[in-house]
């Protein structure tokens, strides 16, 4: 029945330029704390994406109403609405991709660990019911700390047996986004062509933008510019903390950054060629055993970690900097998981 209705759909209601994809193979996104903030939009996003067949919005209160808004827009995908516990695995059953942003936000003055102790615990129940669920789906963990939230990820895998490195993500699109806008401002460049690498991990001085690798190519650009683009780009979600004064973070450009991510990993699972997005994923491209840097999107999740590149002395010296912060964010991730 539901295939009937999907072509039915195909044929009289979709426009034309979504035919060439209707080809393409069914595909289903989950979308865990998808009445918040970052969830809602990121629905409507993943909605319009015409590589997604179903799209499952889990929340513990909500969903509802949002799935019901996003169900009548005329896109391929075929919304359901999941709310409380009970409702998790049949949300995540048959899932190619979850993406997480359950948690909660910062507020002024708060780092990204401050929300460690509340988000760790969401993260980790969540991720159980991935293992028992949908074992075999590519994970996008946007949920913060980033920089601990995949180890905890990771950690419950491996204790449930279902560990695979190539499948979890933690979502560092939004640095690269804002990057590429700062740079392209600055250099005077247009922000469409523009690309810039952000490797490292998610969190203040962990996020190092390689601004020496960008292009198009600026000579225009300072020492002291790259610096201010630098720490601009470190400090782009705290920017959007204090404009917000109290009502959360980055909601609707990290939706957009989420939906890029998530579109990636569904053009890789296609088998589509030369995908590839900065990702904190586990890495042996330093002596950290989690680090973000480009990855090569394929069939099985992330086929291939790329190595940096070469850097200038001043991102040399950043990335040893970050190193210490990085490590322990990754310890403490870890030792929760053993812990609880
Ligand atoms: P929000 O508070 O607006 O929404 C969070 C949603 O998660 C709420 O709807 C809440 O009901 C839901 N939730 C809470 N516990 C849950 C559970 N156990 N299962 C399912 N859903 C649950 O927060 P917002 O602004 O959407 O941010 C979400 C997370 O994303 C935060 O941790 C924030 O720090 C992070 N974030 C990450 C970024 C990144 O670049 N990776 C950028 C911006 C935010």
């Amino acid at each position: 029945e539901t295939a009937l209705r999907r072509g039915g759909a195909a044929s009289s209601h979709l426009p034309r330029r979504f035919f060439s994809v209707e080809s393409s193979p069914e595909r289903k996104v989950a979308v865990l704390g998808a009445a918040g903030g970052i969830g809602q939009p990121l629905a409507l996003l993943m909605k319009l994406n015409p590589l997604v067949s179903s799209l499952a919005l889990y929340d513990i209160a909500g969903t509802p109403g949002v799935a019901a808004d996003v169900s009548h827009i005329n896109t391929r995908a075929q919304v359901a609405g999941f709310m409380g516990e009970e409702q998790l695995g049949k949300a995540l059953e048959g899932s190619d991709v979850v993406i997480i942003p359950a948690g909660v936000p910062r507020k002024p003055g708060m780092t990204r660990d401050d929300l460690f102790n509340i988000n760790a615990g969401i993260v980790k129940s969540l991720c159980t019911a991935i293992a028992k669920y949908c074992p075999n789906a590519l994970v996008n963990m946007i949920s913060n700390p980033v920089n601990s939230t995949v180890p905890i990820a990771a950690e419950v895998f491996k204790k449930a047996g279902t560990y695979d490195e190539k499948k979890l993500f933690g979502v560092t699109t939004l640095d690269v986004v804002r990057a590429k806008t700062f740079y392209a401002g600055k250099a005077k460049v247009p922000v469409e062509e523009v690309d810039v690498p952000v490797v490292g991990g998610h969190a203040g001085i962990t996020i190092l933008p390689l601004f020496s690798q960008a292009t198009p190519v600026s000579n225009a650009l300072t020492d002291e510019d790259i610096k201010a683009l630098t720490k601009r780009t470190q400090d782009g979600g705290t920017e959007v903390v204090e404009a917000k004064a109290g009502k959360g973070s980055a909601t609707l450009s990290m939706a957009y950054a989420g939906a890029i991510f998530a579109d990636a990993c569904l053009k890789g699972l296609n088998g589509a060629p030369d995908i590839v997005e900065c990702s904190f994923v586990q890495s042996s491209i330093t002596e950290l055993p989690f680090f973000a840097s480009k990855v090569r999107l394929g069939k099985n999740g992330a086929e291939e970690v790329l190595g940096l590149g070469s850097l200038s002395d001043y991102e040399k010296q950043g990335l040893e900097s970050l190193k210490p912060e990085l490590k322990s964010s990754i310890e403490k991730g870890i030792k929760f998981v053993q812990e609880n």
